[in-house]
């Protein structure tokens, strides 16, 4: 099974839009995936149209509980979710002063069937807290949206540079699996240059594949259907399936 934290500190990068749509055009694939969602907005966990998780989460983080019971099923193929819900807001003050806090999730994802799934998705907060950082220490892999509209360089730094840290403390394993660049409007010359500063700066780093701006991909948020199945043939679903096939010529 890979492990991908899909992380970046920064609001509104696509973390949630790629962990959802990279999961289903996977699902696709014939892969079998588990989404978890690691963001108290639970924004992945309504996308799939499940009940939220209520406190499972939050006990399994507080070592009250295993990651297998809060395993759901989803109505896309190939794709399961341990939902997320807003008690996960409550987890840094849960935790505090907690010794070995960072370190529970990659304890409790060890205990998960290694054969039951291909692929494990983790849609990580908006920030690099508790839930992110839990993510990191028991991540093997990292991907990295990055919403072209906006200078971004600085932020995937600064994650990077957290990950270093991560994984001199908790996971020498921890490598950057690729920077995918979100909303990408071919129109605009500014966010042609956001990629192509990426692709300066971080070379091979950077999926060849780009999301492109779609407004589809938002509205199928709405509808509760991942985009492979809300406008199979529209360029958001094209793209994520280019994404996934990338992603999936990464295996060893
Ligand atoms: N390729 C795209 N085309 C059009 N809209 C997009 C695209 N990708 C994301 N969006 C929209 O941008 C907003 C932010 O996307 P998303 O929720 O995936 O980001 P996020 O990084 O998960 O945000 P947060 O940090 O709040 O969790 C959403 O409204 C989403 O619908
Ligand atoms: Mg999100």
């Amino acid at each position: 099974m890979r492990t991908l934290a899909i992380i970046n500190q920064k609001g509104g990068s696509g973390k949630t839009t790629t962990t959802v749509n990279l999961a289903a055009a996977l699902g696709d694939r014939g892969k079998r995936v588990l989404v978890i969602d690691l963001d108290p907005q639970a924004s992945a966990t309504a996308w799939f149209g499940v009940a939220d998780g209520g406190k499972g989460l939050l006990d399994v983080l507080a070592d009250r509980a295993e990651l297998i019971d809060q395993v759901q099923a989803t109505a896309t193929l190939g794709i399961d979710i341990i939902p997320s819900s807003t008690w996960l807001a409550g987890v840094e003050k849960v935790l505090a002063g907690e010794i070995g806090s960072e370190t529970v999730l990659k304890r409790k994802l060890k205990k998960l069937p290694k054969d039951r799934w291909d692929y494990l998705l983790m849609d990580c907060p908006p920030s690099l807290g508790l839930l992110a950082i839990s993510a990191l220490a028991a991540a093997q892999e990292m991907l990295i949206p990055v919403e072209a509209h906006v200078m971004a360089l600085g932020g995937v730094a600064q994650i990077i540079k957290t990950a270093e840290v991560v994984r001199e403390r908790h996971n020498a394993d921890l490598e950057l699996t690729g920077i995918v660049a979100c909303r990408v409007d071919g129109r605009t010359r500014h966010t042609q240059e956001v990629v192509e500063q990426l692709r300066a700066k971080f070379g091979k780093l950077v999926f060849k594949t780009v999301i492109r701006e779609n407004i589809r991909l938002a509205e199928a948020w709405s509808f509760a259907q991942p985009i492979t199945v809300y406008d199979s043939r529209c360029h958001g679903a094209e793209d994520y399936r280019a994404l996934a096939a990338e992603v999936v010529r990464q295996e060893r």
